[in-house]
């Protein structure tokens, strides 16, 4: 491993000015640059890079970052491959430490899966269990599918190998209540779950005796993380970049009768839902994704919710619901590949799959429902980039059997509180939300005194602030635009802040004032309580001045 040390003096070497315009032509914009962004395709430059604060941000896609991950996006490699490709560039040389805590750690689990492998070998149940679900030897070698024992057996294995069991425990092998040891795993088929520097993190289980629970998978620890893995996405990673398409099932089984029939471009989800931790994976590929979900509920929305959120970070790609209770592996199993070729070719895009299932759930012919429906759609589609937005009116209106033009007048005569809120910037707020960003010192003061709740623009981005999460795109926004300026010192944030929520609390006043649904004896309560806020403010305020 790069030890941290050399990355860090890497780091302070780096100009991001210097790095992206190798890459790309900057063009100087008042203290910043500016190009046309190169993670999505546009004419008009929306993509900033600020010298002084050595990040970037683009206000089309929202892609952002500093040096290091403007490598890692652009060339399309992980953190330590973009270390190193900068670390030449610059000719700097790199230190390494030795075998790392990381490395020892995928010790234990790998013994483990080479002894759970070594015992599949040896069950004729399990084995049969899986030709009979049509699974070929040479796919349990590919992926070193293994058999779980009792738990004591794998208790005694990791001890006898001297692996301490309290790592066992954190690595998620295995379990522990009070001073009670259990594996995790128990008479089980093994399914090993790699990351994607294909470490080995985790595993998943199912029952062949129809246990309970139908599969277990290891729980949340250090290295294994359900939100941001992908089934088998070692094993398919060349084929996706090759192809330039991931297929995302829900299954385990689906994805290895997927490998076998010779879609190699398979990975599934761990039993959860795509997440937007999936995306800079599938992001950094450029594939276009294929949802193949069950054809049960859980499948069907599953498919929307992902639908959704890929549509809206601009990724494209299709869905296919698979009919008659049927899935990849039962398609496969049935010798339905050729099928399946078809399906996938032919995938519902994601877009209209939301569209369309959206419309679905009304009835068009009733006006009401249909104006509710068509309510929903454009407040879907607005969450898509402005091309879409308009390429998907077209859609949207020929589906509705309206006039194009009406489509678009409903949609801004359609403005709510959240559109409003997405496009309009609140210098007050946001400057007290630079302030944050650029002076985390005042951090604990200024929660003492305010909330998020009372923000009225920009809620979110304060609480991102509150919980530190300055890599987020929203804030990296809030950092490039010169238009927000941050309070200098402490002193002057102070008298802001009182003014913010002496303001804030006179509208309050009034809003309660107003207030229809309350006793009389509710609104004296709540209208001393305001005004005994802005009485403390306003001392506050003049003492400073004094
Ligand atoms: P399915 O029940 O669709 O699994 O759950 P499957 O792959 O079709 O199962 P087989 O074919 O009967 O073996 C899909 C995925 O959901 C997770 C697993 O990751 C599984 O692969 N899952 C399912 C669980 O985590 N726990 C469960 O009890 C069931
Ligand atoms: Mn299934």
């Amino acid at each position: 491993m790069i030890s941290n040390e050399s990355i860090e003096q890497l780091k302070s070497r780096l100009d991001i000015i210097d790095v992206v315009s190798s890459y790309i032509e900057l063009r100087k914009s008042g203290a910043n640059f500016k190009a046309p962004c190169p993670f999505h395709d546009e004419k008009s430059p929306s993509f900033v890079v600020s010298p002084s604060k050595q990040i970037y941000h683009c206000f089309g896609c929202g892609a952002s970052g500093d040096s290091i991950s403007f490598v890692m996006d652009y060339e399309k490699l992980n953190y330590p491959e973009a270390i190193e490709k900068l670390a030449s560039q610059y000719n700097f040389s790199l230190q390494y430490t030795q075998a790392s805590k990381q490395k020892k750690h995928s010790k234990l689990l790998q013994k483990l899966s080479e002894y759970y492998q070594t015992l599949l070998t040896h069950n004729n149940q399990a084995l049969t269990y899986l030709q009979e679900r049509g699974i070929f030897e040479s796919s349990i070698e590919k992926f070193e599918l293994g058999y779980a024992p009792s738990s004591n057996q794998t208790i005694e294995f990791i001890q006898k190998n001297m692996f301490s069991t309290a790592e066992a425990v954190e690595l998620g092998a295995i379990g522990q209540q009070d001073t009670r040891l259990y594996a995790r795993f128990i008479e089980r088929i093994i399914f090993p779950i790699y990351s994607v520097s294909a470490h080995l993190v985790g595993f998943g289980g199912r029952t062949i005796s129809g246990h309970q629970a139908k599969y277990v998978n290891s729980p949340q620890t250090k290295i294994f993380n359900k939100s941001r893995l992908l089934y088998a996405y070692h094993l398919a990673k060349q084929s996706i970049y090759a192809k330039k398409e991931i297929i995302i099932v829900e299954g385990y089984m689906d994805v290895i009768m997927l490998h076998q029939a010779g879609f190699t471009q398979a990975v599934a989800t761990l039993g959860t839902a795509l997440t937007s931790e999936h995306l800079p994976l599938i992001r950094k590929s450029d594939a276009k994704v294929i949802l193949a979900y069950d054809g049960d509920n859980a499948g069907i929305n599953a498919a929307i919710k992902a639908s959704k959120m890929l549509s809206a970070s601009g990724i494209d790609g299709g869905v296919v619901i698979f009919k008659d209770g049927l899935d990849p592996a039962d398609m496969v199993h049935h010798g339905k590949s050729q099928e399946l070729v078809t399906l996938f070719r032919h995938a519902h895009p994601l877009i209209e799959f939301v569209i369309d299932t959206i419309i679905l759930h009304y009835d068009l012919k009733n006006p009401k429902d249909k104006e509710r429906a068509l309510q929903e759609v454009l407040s879907y589609l607005k969450t898509l980039s402005p091309l879409l937005q308009e390429e998907y009116q077209i859609y949207t209106a020929s589906k509705f059997g309206l006039n194009p033009a009406f489509v678009k007048i409903a949609k801004s005569g359609n403005m709510n509180k959240t559109d409003f809120k997405s496009s309009y910037k609140d210098i007050w707020e946001l400057s007290i939300i630079k302030t944050i960003l650029v002076h985390p010192e005042f951090l604990n003061q200024i929660i003492e005194v305010i909330d998020p709740g009372q923000f009225r623009f920009h809620a979110q981005e304060l609480a991102l602030a509150i919980k530190g999460e300055v890599k987020s795109s929203i804030l990296m926004a809030v950092l490039v635009d010169d238009e927000i300026i941050p309070f200098e010192n402490y002193e002057e944030l102070k008298k802001e802040l009182a003014t913010f929520l002496i303001n804030y609390y006179n509208k309050e006043f009034n809003k309660v004032q107003l207030q229809q649904d309350i006793s009389f004896e509710q609104k004296a309560f709540k209208i001393r309580k305001i005004r005994d806020k802005i009485a403390i403010l306003k001392k506050g305020e003049s003492n400073k001045e004094n």
